[in-house]
């Protein structure tokens, strides 16, 4: 692409295929985000989007791979409120969280959904908490690494009761979600978008969500506050490009991200997941940008507060 101007590189791109990194392991919930938006970008963009899934460190090492990508718009990245609040967690991430990506748009947001192996004996959340209280050293909580969204989860948990969990780190909630179905861990906390058919389906037992209202897929699923505890987690995915790239590019993957966000099929299983897309005025790259960084901030503010360091 040497030589060529902005708008230029931009009216022929997409050249090739387009990769979406997925920073955990398929079967979870950003690797099921990002399939279904693959498939649609890829009719208006008229190439194939393909996922490769780089998991690993809490979901840093598919950050750290997007960062140093060609910034051409054909490597882009999908990542949840993990990526902002990456830097609270890790000294050296290898990429600066502010400045090396290029944000594309929003994508959609929704809760989490703590739940249990169906053989744990509460049955219902006010006697789920006092119960994992209790029985703290004696229960597995699984997460996906350090940072991700589920181990934030039940980081913001532990404090909550003043419980020490015993943690089982996996590469995603694809995998530790399958182990709690089999009943190999006791307690999950994981978006919603991978709980709710296993919910549905009765493999395992859910709590409570960590949205301020209950999801109307799941009526019977308490709040967090109906169950006497506080716990408030607003999980949002983003689309990234590494920085550098055009903007006429980045306009375009903003244009195909909300042509895909607007079909129907898209709307109706984003809805079943328990999540929305974010309001129109919401869902431009300045939009998404803001987000972003007030996030970091957010969550750089929460954990210091919560007595979290950063490792490594
Ligand atoms: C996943 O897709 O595996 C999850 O988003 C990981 C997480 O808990 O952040």
């Amino acid at each position: 692409s040497v030589g060529l101007a902005g708008p230029a590189l931009a009216q022929s791109f997409p050249t090739k295929p387009i990769t979406v990194i997925v920073s955990f392991a398929a079967g979870g919930p950003s690797d099921v985000i990002a399939r279904l938006l693959g498939e649609q970008m890829s009719k208006s963009l008229g190439q194939p989007v393909v996922v490769e899934n780089v998991a690993g460190a809490g979901g840093t090492a598919g950050a750290k791979r997007a960062a140093a990508a060609e910034p051409d718009g054909h490597t882009i990245l999908i990542h949840h409120l993990a990526l902002a609040a990456a830097p609270a967690l890790y000294n050296n991430l290898g990429y600066d969280t502010k400045t090396a990506f290029a944000p594309i748009g929003l994508v959609n947001t929704g809760p989490m959904v703590i739940a249990g192996k169906l053989a744990l004996p509460p049955t219902d959340a006010k006697s789920f908490f006092p119960y994992i209280k209790a029985n703290a050293e004696k229960l597995t909580v699984a997460h996906a690494g350090v940072g991700s969204n589920s181990h934030l989860c039940a980081v913001l948990m532990s404090q909550q009761l003043g419980a020490k969990f015993n943690q089982v780190a996996y590469r995603g909630t694809g995998p530790a979600m399958n182990d709690l179905v089999g009943g190999q861990i006791d307690v999950l906390c994981d978006q919603s978008t991978s709980a709710i058919p296993q919910i549905t389906g009765k493999s395992i037992r859910a709590y409570a969500v960590t949205s301020a209202q209950r999801l109307d897929v799941l009526p019977d699923v308490p709040t967090m506050a109906e169950a006497g505890a506080k716990l408030d987690m607003t999980i949002w995915h983003g689309l990234y490009a590494p920085k550098g790239t055009p903007a006429p590019v980045l306009d375009k993957l903003n244009a195909a991200l909300r042509t895909a966000l607007k079909e129907p099929s898209v709307i109706e299983k984003l809805k079943a997941f328990g999540t929305s897309t974010f309001p129109e005025s919401e869902m431009t790259r300045e939009a998404h940008a803001k987000l972003f960084a007030a996030e970091i901030d957010k969550w750089a503010t929460s954990l210091a507060a919560a007595g979290v360091k950063p490792q490594g």
